[in-house]
């Protein structure tokens, strides 16, 4: 085992900058084994990306093996409504179960479907960035960050208007789980929300099998690849994965990404000319990855031990939980030039923001045009946008971001 130390994963200052305390466990203990959340930790690039291409890991064991052959007690049944969903979410799968659900959703979640949503996000992000206040302060997250993602996410799926206002709470609700020692008023939270959002995305599947639209609900519904399809529980619950996952981390990466911009201000000063020249879509390219690389909005993911093994001389044991700390990786000054630094033209910039392997983010290209599109207009409309207070974050570190982002413009 390697040796203990315990990360301080719920403490707020540690939340708001990991960075310090990372640098030092990279150089001093890059592996270590926290007792207090049994995991054992990677730090460096090196190892991260190594590990999340090891065939002899995987998000689960559940593929494997069998509750009763790893020693676990059987699934707490408080949390049935959220299992339901859980359990048929295609990235906590491996093997051929993972291979047959991603490649149904890629099917129809296609790079020219993100495409056809170029004018939709210019137009909704033009709209909301012209409506936020000018001369007084205001919340980015609240009026730009979030609205943002969800409307283009809902709009892909086509939820219909009326449902939309849930979808963020329902979201946030769900996400708590992934938390270290949810509360009983968590799992309640969540237990209701994956409930109510199940018994949604059934009835409007229903209706888009009668009446098919132009929209990912439908799609999902024919989807067919190789005489498989989705059944009734993987439907809704890749279309709750996909809305989740296709708003939380976008909110998240756009308002830190904006928070590190107006830290660095000659930087962002310096934005908007540049982006107005004729390198200014390359320029545009590698600062959004730069940001998403700076500050990580998902700074940790985790693997299992599919088997006893040896990594660089280390044995790891079957069942061992692996935490992969992808914030740690990317400032990695072993593997990036002045990692601590914001570097908006950085070219060789290989970010573990979105993973890496087999389960590497399916949402990235769509990920990238919403935060391309949401700076290059903010930058245009609002060039001389500024930090108007203290910045909030919110309780969370696995899932990490800002709840307030002061910002005035004139
Ligand atoms: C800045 C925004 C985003 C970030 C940082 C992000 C990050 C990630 C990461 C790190 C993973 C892999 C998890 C692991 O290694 O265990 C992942 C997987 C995934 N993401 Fe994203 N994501 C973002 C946006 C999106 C969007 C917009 C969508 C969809 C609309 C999406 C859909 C997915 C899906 C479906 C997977 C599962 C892939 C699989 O298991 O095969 N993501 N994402």
């Amino acid at each position: 085992m390697p040796p203990g130390h315990c990360l301080p994963l719920n403490d707020p200052d540690f939340i708001a900058n990991p960075y310090p305390a990372l640098q030092t466990l990279r150089r001093e203990l890059p592996v270590f084994h926290d007792p207090q959340h049994n995991k054992t930790f990677f730090t460096r690039h090196a190892d991260i990306s190594a590990l999340l291409k090891d065939k002899r890991l995987g998000r689960s064991l559940l593929h494997r093996y069998s509750r009763e052959e790893l020693g676990w007690p059987p699934p707490d049944p408080r949390l049935a409504p959220f299992n339901q969903y859980q359990d048929n979410v295609f990235m906590d799968m491996e093997g051929p179960a993972h291979t047959r659900l991603r490649g149904l959703v890629s099917k129809v979640f296609t790079p020219r479907q993100v495409e056809n949503l170029r004018g939709k996000l210019e137009a909704v992000t033009v709209s909301l960035i012209d409506s936020a206040p000018r001369g007084e302060p205001f919340n980015f997250v609240q009026h730009i960050a979030e609205p943002l993602p969800v409307i283009l996410i809902a709009d892909l799926l086509g939820i219909p208007e009326q449902y939309r206002p849930q979808l963020r709470p329902w979201s946030a609700a769900i996400v708590k789980m992934y938390e270290m020692n949810p509360s009983d008023e968590d799992i309640n939270s969540a237990n209701q929300a994956a409930h109510d959002f199940m018994e949604l995305v059934g009835q409007l599947a229903e209706q888009r099998r009668a009446h098919p639209g132009d929209d990912l609900i439908s799609a999902l519904t024919q989807a067919e690849l190789d005489g498989s399809r989705l059944t009734e529980d993987e439907l809704r619950a890749t279309c709750i994965f996909l809305l989740n996952a296709g708003h939380e981390a976008t909110v998240n990466g756009s308002t830190l990404g904006l928070l590190a911009l107006l830290r660095n201000g000659e930087q962002a000063q310096a934005l908007p000319a540049a982006l107005a020249s004729p390198s200014g879509d390359n320029l545009l390219k590698t600062a959004v990855d730069e940001l998403l690389r700076y500050d990580t909005p998902l700074p940790m993911f985790e693997r299992y031990v599919l088997e006893d093994m040896d990594f660089n001389g280390m044995p790891l044991k079957r069942g061992q939980e692996l935490a992969l700390l992808y914030i740690s990786g990317n400032r990695d000054e072993s593997r990036f030039e002045q990692a601590n630094s914001l570097l908006l033209t950085r070219a060789d910039n290989p970010l573990l923001t979105f993973g890496l392997g087999t389960h590497y983010c399916l949402g990235a290209p769509l990920a990238r045009l919403e935060l391309q599109t949401l700076f290059r207009v903010l930058f245009e409309r609002r060039a001389n946008i500024q930090l108007a207070g203290k910045p909030v974050f919110q309780s969370g570190f696995v899932i990490r971001g800002l709840a307030n982002l002061p910002v005035m413009t004139r």
